[in-house]
């Protein structure tokens, strides 16, 4: 049996990597396709060496450029692939550009596709990554869901996909690597104190493009930094708008330690060193949609500088809270997350480690 990954960006890594492991463990061909939707080595082959990730064997390369451009590179470049290939499965994951293109492409071809992490709906269509989830979701044979209510918004959207409940692939990533991030020097080597700095992520079109509003979360973020270090491995995207309007004043960008006082930007952090300081830190401000639920199973409190999530399962069970973008808000509500008591950890159904088993158990039947 032949089954086709297709991951392109980060946080397609940490997804991929448990199915592809569990597949392989079944005697399974796997054949892995990077789009190169990130190319940065902090971006892309860090995650693979983290991961065990084996290399991919095709690279399409397509870089950088608007959604219209990323997308139909991908489908151009993966279309003679999938032909000449004909896999028995196309399996992409999440919500990114290269998920949506592949997901096209195989629906032209007739080729069975399968989606990990099918039915996550934030309601909010101006999010580039919400259109991608839909459309993919029409598309797909398999729909293999990371919590219950994905189930409900498939049904309601029609979609004639097996919907399969399996668990969180991402999770099996983090319980198969925490051991090891355990024993990162991370926190020592940039100047901090365990339990003792924020850790700020990102990247999201709608906080980051806007100047006025990327200033008005960089404020806030550095007020909150007079009470506790915050750390801010920043995504390029995100440097690039600093920079380009003027912004570095809120933040000290370059530096190798971390500063009392001030928000400290660094280059992105590979998978175990992340997770780490992840697992280390008082509090975690981001707009990641991952983050979302790795701080839950850590035990993290986690403030989200978004209006909406596709995740609710990490604000109804987990350690989340939507804080939206008002700079004001997002201050007061950091500032009093750092003053309350560490969360317990907790587990949402079926997020045990083993997601990557059961996808690979329900793709093996069904051959
Ligand atoms: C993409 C995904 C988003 C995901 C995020 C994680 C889509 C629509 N968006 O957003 O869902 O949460 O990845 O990181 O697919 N760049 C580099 N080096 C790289 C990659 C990007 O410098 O390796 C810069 C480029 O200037 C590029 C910008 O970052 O234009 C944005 O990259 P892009 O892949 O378009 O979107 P992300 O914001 O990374």
């Amino acid at each position: 049996m032949k089954v086709l990954h297709v991951a392109g960006a980060r946080p397609n890594f940490m997804k991929v990597a448990p199915v592809i492991r569990a597949l392989a463990d079944r005697g399974v061909h796997n054949i892995l396709v990077h789009t190169g939707q990130h190319y940065d080595t902090t971006m892309s082959a860090a995650f693979f060496d983290d991961l065990g990730l084996p290399e991919a064997d095709v690279h399409l390369e397509v870089g950088s450029g608007t959604h219209a451009e990323q997308t139909a590179k991908v489908m151009e470049r993966i279309e003679p692939v999938l032909g000449d290939d004909r896999p028995d499965l196309t399996v992409v994951v999440g919500d990114v550009n290269s998920t949506l293109a592949a997901s096209i492409v195989c629906a032209k071809l007739q080729l069975p596709l399968a989606h990990v992490e099918a039915g996550l709906r934030s309601f909010d269509r101006t999010m580039p990554e919400e259109i991608n989830r839909l459309l993919t979701d029409q598309l797909s044979d398999l729909l293999f869901i990371t919590s219950p209510e994905a189930e409900e918004n498939l049904r309601r959207e029609g979609a004639a996909g097996e919907i399969h409940f399996v668990g969180n692939p991402m999770i099996d990533s983090l319980e198969r690597h925490l051991h090891r991030a355990r024993s990162s020097t991370i926190v020592n080597a940039l100047g901090l104190r365990l339990g003792e700095y924020g850790l700020v992520t990102l990247h999201r079109p709608s906080n980051v493009d806007d100047p006025a509003v990327l200033a008005g979360i960089l404020g806030a973020l550095a007020a909150v930094a007079g009470r506790l270090p915050m750390l801010f491995p920043a995504h390029p995207r995100t440097v690039k708008m600093m920079r380009a309007h003027g912004l570095e004043r809120f933040v000290r960008i370059g530096s190798t330690k971390a500063t009392t006082g001030g928000v400290t930007c660094v280059d992105p952090i590979g998978y175990v060193d992340f997770l780490r300081l992840m697992a280390d830190a008082r509090i975690v401000l981001t707009d990641s949609g991952g983050i979302q639920e790795e701080t839950t199973i850590l035990g993290v409190p986690c403030l989200t500088i978004r209006h909406n999530t596709e995740r609710p399962i990490t604000v109804t069970m987990g350690t989340n809270r939507l804080v939206g973008t008002d700079p004001a808000t997002i201050r007061r509500e950091a500032l009093a997350a750092i003053e309350r008591p560490k969360p317990d950890p907790t587990r949402p159904p079926l997020w045990d480690g083993h997601a990557g088993e059961r996808i690979a158990e329900i793709i093996i039947a069904r051959r």
